[in-house]
């Protein structure tokens, strides 16, 4: 079992208060690794240390372009120990090791594209009326902290990092309780690629202790969430006592829209893929499936039976579809789900753990059917691999159901009539609408949503922009005093 340290001004520290808390396998239910477990001590450490590196150095020394060159080799780095941190990723989090792999070249991504806009970040000259030269500066916003969830914890973890590094910006990162470890195999890199220490921090612990500070600390400058909505509550509630700038990303209830019209073979397996990919623990999971009356019944016919077919097992083993779920939370979680839903619903498939798997935490991928939206399964979050379908009379109906909603992360359409699909794309409240697929995620593209999964938005330069303030400059050209008094 390996006991893991947290990296605060580039130091690999235990908590002040020496308590280590475990970190499991959930295929098999047993501790792996410790990490440790820290405090208001110790988050207000790594923000005096964050606060320092930004306010003093070296960070402000640092040139775009050398910020730009760190994360390319931190890059470069990642896709050199991909194959360790994928192990590590799928052995902590229980998804299948295939999707680890991507995950982990999705980091290697996001470090090289925000290493190639840290020297694109450029102000302007405003056209003000007077004899004077106006301008505008973009300047990093400070110190950030960021905390992340389990379900892609190495690119939660960069999707932060990034960012906020080539805006200029210090970190202190905290990963969530469940999977610390990527974030902490990522940091043993930072002195070989040149990140100066200070700059990024990393505390590991629980929300309401290591979280909670961070979120109130004084010397914090701006919080970037990714979580649940109850969470980013409570988040927007305890900035406002200092007024510091905050982006949430809170998941949602994703309706996956499917017209008769659609292609029907594509449609069934976007139907899967939309809920089921990474155990359905997916901000953005399709998991509200919504089927046009013509084909509703040979749809939910022909997802049964390629659900049946999924394989489920042993995350490190390469044929596995679907792991266990993260945490025994979690799967109390998502099992009481599947017993709600059978009250309110249909079942189509699955309802309950898998026989054959005897230990970890695993759930069998579930279908409910005719659910009315207003169903809690239709309305709640379940992060896990269970699908409410729903059918739908008609465009109308379609827009009403999938609008009727508290969230607005994301949508899909499957439809092969252009008019319809792009009607749709204009009627649906979400911040990220797919046609004819469901779930690509590319860091060029903006990612986050409307209504209650929150605001701001991340990757792409929408990304950077979060992580900057807008300085006005007024340079006065007129040598004589102003003359008014
Ligand atoms: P959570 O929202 O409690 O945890 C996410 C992160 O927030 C973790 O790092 C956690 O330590 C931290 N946190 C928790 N309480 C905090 C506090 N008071 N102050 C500061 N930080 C705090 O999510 P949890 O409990 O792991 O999962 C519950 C549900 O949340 C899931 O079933 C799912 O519905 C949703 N969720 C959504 C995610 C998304 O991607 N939008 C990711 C993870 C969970
Ligand atoms: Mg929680």
């Amino acid at each position: 079992m390996k006991r893991y340290r947290m990296l605060i001004n580039g130091e690999w520290v235990e908590a002040a208060r020496g308590a280590f808390f475990p970190v499991y396998d959930p295929s098999t239910e047993e501790v792996t690794a410790e990490a440790p477990d820290a405090a208001a001590e110790d988050a207000d450490r790594a923000v005096r240390a964050a606060r320092a590196a930004f306010d003093t150095g070296p960070w402000p020394q640092t040139t775009a372009q050398e910020r730009g060159r760190i994360l390319l080799r931190l890059a470069e780095r990642v896709r050199k120990g991909a194959a360790m941190l994928a192990e590590i990723e799928s052995r902590n989090s229980g998804k299948p090791i295939v999707e680890a792999e991507f995950d982990v070249a999705d980091v290697a991504t996001c470090f090289e594209y925000y290493g190639g806009l840290a020297t694109k970040v450029m102000g302007h000259v405003n056209p003000v009326p007077d004899n004077a030269l106006s301008l505008s500066l973009r300047e990093p916003v400070g110190v950030a902290a960021q905390i992340i969830p389990w379900n892609y914890p190495l690119l939660m973890a960069a999707w932060k990092l990034a960012p906020a590094l080539a805006a200029g910006c210090t970190c202190v990162l905290k990963p969530a309780e469940q999977t610390p470890l990527t974030a902490l195999e990522l940091a043993q890199w930072f002195p070989e690629v040149g990140l100066p220490p200070g700059v990024v921090n990393i505390v590991t612990g629980f929300g309401e202790t290591a979280g909670a500070p961070l979120v109130q600390h004084p010397d914090v400058n701006k919080v970037a969430f990714t979580g649940s909505a109850a969470v980013g509550k409570q988040i927007v509630k305890m900035a406002a006592d200092t007024i510091k700038r905050v982006t949430l990303e809170l998941g949602g209830k994703s309706p996956n829209i499917f017209f008769a019209d659609a292609d029907f073979e594509a449609a069934i397996d976007g139907a899967l893929f939309g809920v089921f990919i990474n155990q359905g623990e997916v901000c953005s999971a399709g998991s509200r499936i919504l089927v046009e009356h013509p084909i509703y019944s040979r749809f939910v016919e022909a997802m049964t039976e390629k659900a049946k077919r999924i394989k489920l097992g042993p995350p490190l083993e390469r044929e596995t579809k679907m792991g266990p779920l993260v945490s025994r939370e979690q799967y109390e979680r998502v099992r009481s789900y599947q017993e709600i839903g059978k009250q309110e619903a249909k079942v189509a498939s699955g309802g309950g753990r898998p026989a054959a798997l005897a230990r970890g935490y695993y759930v069998e991928p579930t279908i409910f059917y005719d659910a009315p939206n207003s169903a809690r399964i239709a309305q709640e979050e379940i992060f896990g691999p269970v699908a409410t379908v729903i059918p739908f009379a008609d465009e109308k109906d379609a827009i009403r159901i999938a609008n009727d909603t508290p969230y607005g992360l994301a949508a899909a359409v499957w439809s092969r009539d252009i008019f319809k699909a792009f009607r749709m794309v204009k009627a649906l409240r979400a911040g990220v609408v797919w046609v004819n697929h469901m779930q690509p995620t590319f860091v060029e593209a903006p990612w986050g949503g409307y209504k209650q999964s929150g605001f701001g938005r991340e990757l792409g330069p929408w990304g950077i922009e979060e992580y900057l303030e807008t300085k006005q400059v007024h340079i006065n050209l007129n040598e004589q005093p102003i003359g008014w008094y």
